[in-house]
């Protein structure tokens, strides 16, 4: 008897996620899982795609997002990633998690990066997980417990400065309950003004509750500037001192007179590696970063685009000096003027950002913004960039690199059980794209334009965005818990 499947791809080259070599063959699904990958000649499908050699790979894994938010807002609000391909999200990144915390008021910056009050409804990590399975999101979502979210609670709102004993005792606490809710790791953003003030002994103290539940640390380091070598001896420590596997969030070296440092930063990550500890980064393809903006930490020599404000939503797009100079304002006082507000930050090196993407710890994460009026461009173009302009375009690394570095490494960093690869048995998270023209249209200029080149998006089998046709109306994301 001949198999047959809900959907079988026909002809593809298969990039499976593991970095080996690509091979011609067809991918046979039924239900949420790959049941067949081979020649499928005498199989048939339910509904049959002829690949005609286009590349077939896992669905990609966005191993940093701020996606708290955008995953409850259903497929329009995901179509930023679904049309890169992405079918899996990680979300509560830089200590910023949509749970477990109400707020009464504004949060303070950057926890309103995600939203103004009205979102911030979620008391515990198991109200946002049944949230998320009675109104699925078209991907899959993958949750970490951000620190910051966690200290507004723990401190009443009193956050610069260092937790008591006690208060780090009732983060432990908050953190060990979400993390038996379905949550599988802990951020935090030492960098950020409120979170400085929290010493090593209080990220370790609050981090220890990782310790039982396997689970994941992930950092948005302290400085990822002059200090970023300390900063990375920090999170080792962190690291060391709960037991955990670590995450060195959107590696970088900031500023230009730090430019050139990854070659010192690498080899320091390469060297505890190589003793045994489990430490790994993300990174996004541009030499721009994107968060709140400080007016104390503007520099004329990091130019400078306003990503939103609310008192002048008029200048979203804006360049920071134009309006200074528009305001005959210093660019403190005009970005004190647009405060809150957020920021694109061109403060990276080319160079850097290459050799630390071509490391082979390297994973692909967006870091996108997805609430804000006029974002970075990573936000829809990071994938289908480092596939189209890093990869084939530059030369920097194979096609099955460049796909290992979005799904199977990945998944194996974070957990995620059954995805990331091509194999009989894995959920059926898929990509089908053309290797020849794939590319990101996104730019600073002109952010929010879908991909060239991915042409079909399926998550758990059911299919979730068709180029030229936009997102369908499938809600087949689940919450994807660390080993399990
Ligand atoms: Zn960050
Ligand atoms: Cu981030």
């Amino acid at each position: 008897m001949s198999l047959s499947c809900d959907l079988i791809v026909r002809d593809a080259t298969i990039i499976d996620g593991t970095g080996a070599a690509r091979r011609r063959g067809d991918v046979g699904v039924s239900g949420d899982r790959i049941v067949a990958v081979g020649d499928l000649g005498a199989a048939r499908g339910q509904r049959e795609v002829m690949a005609d050699g286009r590349a077939l790979a896992p669905g990609f894994i966005d191993a940093h997002t701020h996606d708290d938010r955008a995953v409850l807002c259903g497929p329009e609000c995901m179509l930023c990633k679904m049309s890169q391909g992405v079918t899996t999200v990680v979300v509560g990144n830089c200590g910023i998690s949509l749970s477990p915390a109400r707020m009464a008021k504004r949060p303070p910056p950057p926890l309103d990066l995600l939203g103004d009050e009205s979102w911030w409804t979620f008391g515990s990590f198991g109200a946002y997980a049944e949230r998320l399975a009675r109104d699925p999101s078209p991907v899959n979502t993958y949750a970490l417990i951000g620190h910051m979210s966690l200290r507004v609670e723990a401190m009443a709102g009193d956050v610069a400065r260092a937790a008591t004993d006690k208060e780090a005792e009732a983060m432990r606490r908050r953190l060990a309950e979400s993390l038996t809710e379905g949550a599988s790791g802990f951020s935090t953003g030492l960098w950020y003004p409120p979170n400085m003030h929290a010493p090593t002994d209080e990220v370790i103290a609050v981090a220890e509750a990782l310790r039982a539940a396997g689970a994941i640390y992930v950092t948005h380091m302290r400085d990822e500037a002059a200090g970023v070598l300390d900063s990375i001896e920090e999170t080792l420590s962190i690291g060391r001192g709960t037991g955990s596997p670590v995450v060195i969030s959107h590696h970088k070296c900031a500023m230009p007179e730090n430019y050139g440092r990854s070659a010192e930063t690498l080899p320091l990550i390469d060297r505890a590696a190589a003793s045994g500890q489990a430490v790994d980064f993300d990174v996004y393809p541009y030499v721009a970063g994107s968060t709140v903006l400080m007016p104390e930490r503007v520099r004329d020599d990091v130019p400078t685009r306003v990503s939103w404000s609310v008192p002048h939503p008029e200048m979203a797009g804006r360049m920071l000096a134009d309006i200074a100079a528009e305001w005959g304002l210093p660019l403190k006082e005009a970005a004190e003027k647009l405060l809150p507000a957020g920021g694109i930050f061109f403060q990276m090196d080319e160079n850097d950002m290459r050799r630390i993407m071509r490391h082979p710890r390297a994973m692909i994460g967006s870091d996108g913004l997805p609430h804000d009026a006029f974002p970075h461009p990573r936000l829809w173009g990071t994938f289908p960039r480092v596939l189209g302009h890093y990869a084939r375009d530059l030369g920097l690394f194979s096609l099955e690199e460049a796909v290992h570095k979005m799904t199977g490494r990945t998944a194996a960093v974070f957990g995620m059980t059954d995805r990331g690869v091509i194999r009989e048995g894995a959920f059926a998270d898929l990509v089908l794209f053309d290797p020849g023209t794939v590319i990101d249209t996104a730019t600073f200029e002109d952010p929010a334009t879908s991909a060239a080149g991915i042409v079909e998006t399926w998550v758990n089998g059911q299919s979730a965005y068709v180029f030229g046709q936009g997102a369908t109306p499938a809600r087949a994301g689940r919450l994807v818990t660390r080993g399990r």
